[in-house]
């Protein structure tokens, strides 16, 4: 038997590609995760679905190039490193990488 040591990845489908409006987001859950996905001009980024300050549902916040407001009290943060770029809220957001397979867009969880 092998032993694995180490993180893994571990992609699992979260959506498919059509199902994300360029310019958009979509909350899906994924392995007992909230996440946002983004579709940003045909370029994916996955981030935690709920923002740090209330929990406001990230996904439906708009989009400004990668930069996404949250649709709450507008915290802003960065889709490809997560962080958060303006107050309310206190902290960034894990980031998720991402892969296309096929109509497939998948998360490693
Ligand atoms: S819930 Fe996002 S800024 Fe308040």
């Amino acid at each position: 038997m092998q032993v694995k040591r180490g993180k893994q990845m571990a992609f699992v489908k979260a959506s498919v590609v059509g199902e994300i409006a360029p310019g958009k987001g979509k909350q899906v859950a994924v392995a007992g995760k909230t996440l946002a996905i983004f579709n940003i001009g045909g370029s994916f980024f996955a981030i935690d679905g709920e923002c740090t300050h209330r929990g406001a549902p990230l996904a439906e916040g708009e989009c400004a190039g990668t930069v996404v407001e949250c649709p709450w009290h507008g915290a802003r943060f960065d889709l490809t490193s997560g962080a958060h770029l303006s107050p309310p809220a206190p902290r960034g957001v894990t980031t998720y990488k991402i892969q296309i397979v096929g109509d497939e867009v998948q998360v490693d969880i």
